[in-house]
């Protein structure tokens, strides 16, 4: 299972010691939400950010997109050393050609689907094309939001198109993630959880412990 702390919830004053205690685990991949307050009404980080942020890590840095117009940023976020780009599902209606420009930048190409998306909005032959699926399980645009329950059956929708189809693409899950949800998450067929307040509610010395306990 790869853990995903969400540095939306992290201590902006102090990013450098913030990431550098997860420095001893492993299968960690840094969750970065991009937010463009149009999409989403809330405003993140960008460019800047991940750079330096890069600097202080050899863990894989994955980027959560929620902008209006993603096309916008395949080229301006090529050369920062991010190993996953996801875009959100509803904010393109070029999702085919979307995802061919990105193969040829990122390691990793992921599609995020909101709540209110039903999960039968991705056709087969593109989701042989992916390597991730982000189930939003809350409305995104912000950190310590309750979990929406029905995330689950999108989770198992998903989990049995794999094997359907013979895929290996990640399904991931954010928002809402804690100890009393993961077990059931993974159950589902979750296999890489993202967590902001679960993790960074915690005393840095208890980061390590939030995410074992997560996995
Ligand atoms: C919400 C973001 C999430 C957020 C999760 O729009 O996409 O990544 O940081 O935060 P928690 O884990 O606190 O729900
Ligand atoms: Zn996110």
């Amino acid at each position: 299972m790869i853990v995903s702390p969400s540095i939306l919830s992290a201590d902006f004053l102090n990013l450098q010691s913030e990431i550098e205690a997860f420095n001893q685990l492993e299968n960690i991949s840094f969750h970065l939400d991009i937010m463009d307050g149009h999409y989403v009404p809330n405003l993140t980080f960008g460019k800047t950010v991940i750079k330096n942020l890069s600097k202080v890590t050899h863990h894989a840095l994955d980027a959560h997109l929620m902008v209006r117009n993603p096309e916008a940023y395949i080229e301006d976020l090529s050369d920062i050393g991010l190993n996953n780009f996801t875009f959100h599902w509803e904010a393109t209606t070029h999702h085919d050609s979307l995802i061919a420009e990105l193969k040829k930048r990122y390691p990793s190409v992921g599609i995020s689907l909101n709540p209110g998306t039903p999960e039968s909005s991705i056709p087969s032959y593109l989701l042989e094309k992916i390597d991730l699926i982000l189930i939003m399980s809350v409305n995104p645009g912000f950190g310590g939001q309750k979990f929406i329950d029905y995330s689950f059956e999108k989770i198992k929708y998903f989990t049995k198109l794999k094997q359907d189809l013979g895929l290996n693409f990640d399904i991931q899950v954010d928002g809402g993630v804690t100890d009393k949800n993961a077990k059931e998450l993974r159950a589902a067929g979750a296999t890489n959880l993202v967590a902001g307040s679960y993790i960074f509610g915690a005393d840095k010395k208890e980061y390590s412990s939030r995410v074992e306990s997560l996995r």
